[in-house]
């Protein structure tokens, strides 16, 4: 245990350079010894020439760090995908995607890929800290044990573990990684206080110790579970609203003046967390004997807000007299949530289909996406504007980006076209039907 926690001599290696991965990569950098590293070549060679797709990155603090590396080896951060640069690592942080199968089954194949390559590259008194979410236990019974057996070493004997989940909310610029309080935890108290330490010394708001690696991993895994279940709540209330007749964003504005209501908006709940984690805790859940009903049942209802957005359109475009067989529908914006370029479980995409299950030409306009991710992962195509002379019989305000919000609504605002606005951003007046 001597050698990892000395500023001088801890290196530490990120692996995995996403969302997660790079910013930690980025602020440890610009402290410590750090290699960032990716099994992605091209995401390694697009960090090497100072670019970073997801945006998130402190692109000025990444050069910095970078430079410091070169002017000193032993100092600041480099980028790797070569896993032999890992062995001289003393620290190891996996920030590795935790993605459901398509029955939503935990898929732990990058986690336990992660784990295999760290029983080739870790020595005598390394930590491995895991980043990712996860349910409580999957550190100390999934991933541990695989690198026990890929090491031959020993778990808190010869090396060491903690957990400290990420909170970082993507395109948010105010809370950011070291801003935002951390939550730690570590397989032994010693490595506990050690590991605490070491995120300390980068997290400016500060950091949270956990009593265990199970406690830090549920920790996480009900914050995004909570939201979850928070906005499955108002999607519910949206869909008994709209048979009523009623505003449902007029009704929670009316019931937010009360002290203690809690304004959570109806919406499409996608994304790599929300979307996803309930899943990992409900699994957990349904393994131990308890079927887990909230929470299976608030995804259930999240889950038909994207169709129910569908037909409440097409209901409206009938209103108005439209044949729905060829109809035109913009859609504006596909990311899962505003001002970010992730694309990843976006259920704007369901939307887009349903309209075109019904014979619906719909174009989907986000000036954040790369057109040929979208045409890989979805085989939907991407606008980056919108064709000023191309006519539509309704749009679809699906993601609230800044550039949406100054979109001329009111040009395409007659008798005939339908607008309807999922985020409740455009000014009323304009506006047809809202979630
Ligand atoms: N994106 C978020 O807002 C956010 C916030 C908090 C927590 N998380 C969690 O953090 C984890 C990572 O999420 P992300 O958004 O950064 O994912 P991401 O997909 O943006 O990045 C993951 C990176 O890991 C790499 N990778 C995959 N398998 C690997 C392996 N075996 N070895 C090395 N690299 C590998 C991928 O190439 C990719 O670059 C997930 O568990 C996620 O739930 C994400």
């Amino acid at each position: 245990m001597l050698n990892i926690f000395n500023k001088f001599m801890t290196k530490i290696a990120v692996i995995g350079l996403g969302y997660v991965g790079l910013p930690l990569a980025i602020e440890f950098g610009k402290k410590y010894h750090v290699i960032g590293f990716d099994i992605n070549k091209t995401r390694v060679e697009e960090l090497q020439n100072g670019k970073d797709h997801t945006l998130e990155a402190d692109l000025e603090g990444m050069e910095q760090a970078v430079k410091l590396h070169e002017a000193n080896p032993d100092k600041g951060l480099s980028f790797s995908y070569d896993e032999n640069d890992l062995k001289s690592c003393t620290v190891y942080i996996v920030t590795v995607p935790t993605p459901i199968d398509r029955f939503n089954t935990p898929d732990l194949r990058p986690l336990v890929s992660a784990s295999e390559m760290l029983g080739r590259a870790i020595s005598k008194n390394d930590i491995v800290i895991y980043e990712s979410t996860t349910y409580p236990g999957c550190t100390e019974e999934d991933c541990v044990p695989v690198i026990e057996r890929i090491s031959g070493l020993k778990f808190n004997v010869d090396f060491f573990a903690g957990y400290s989940p990420e909170r970082i909310n993507p395109g948010d610029k105010v809370n950011t990684l070291t801003s935002i309080k951390k939550v730690t935890s570590g397989s032994t108290p010693e490595v506990a206080d050690k590991i605490d330490n070491l995120y300390r010394s980068i997290i400016t708001a500060g950091t949270h110790k956990a009593p265990s690696i199970k406690v830090a991993e549920a920790s996480k895994i009900i914050e995004n579970a909570q939201r979850d279940i928070n906005i499955s709540f108002v999607n519910e209330l949206a869909l008994i609203f709209d048979r009523m007749g009623i505003d449902t964003n007029d009704v929670i504005e009316a019931a937010g003046t009360k002290w203690n209501f809690l304004k959570y908006r109806p919406g499409l709940v996608g994304g790599h967390c929300i979307s996803v984690d309930p899943y990992y805790l409900a699994k957990k859940a349904e393994i131990l004997g308890y079927i887990p009903q909230v929470i299976l049942s608030g995804r259930q209802v999240n889950n038909c807000i994207a169709p129910f957005i569908a037909n409440k359109v097409l209901k409206l475009m009938i209103r108005k007299d439209h044949k729905i067989k060829g109809a035109r529908v913009l859609i504006l914006g596909v990311t899962f949530k505003e001002n970010c370029p992730d694309i990843r479980n976006t259920k704007v995409v369901d939307i887009y289909h349903e309209l075109c299950g019904f014979g619906i030409e719909a174009d989907i306009c986000d000036p954040w996406v790369d057109a040929e991710e979208l045409k890989h992962e979805y085989g939907v195509p991407v606008m980056k504007t919108v064709d000023v002379n191309k006519k539509y019989e309704a749009i679809i305000l699906a993601v609230a980006h800044e550039e949406f919000k100054t979109f001329d609504f009111e040009k395409y605002y007659n008798q005939k076209t339908v607008i309807f606005d999922v985020k409740a951003v455009v000014n009323r007046q304009w506006v047809d039907g809202r979630l």
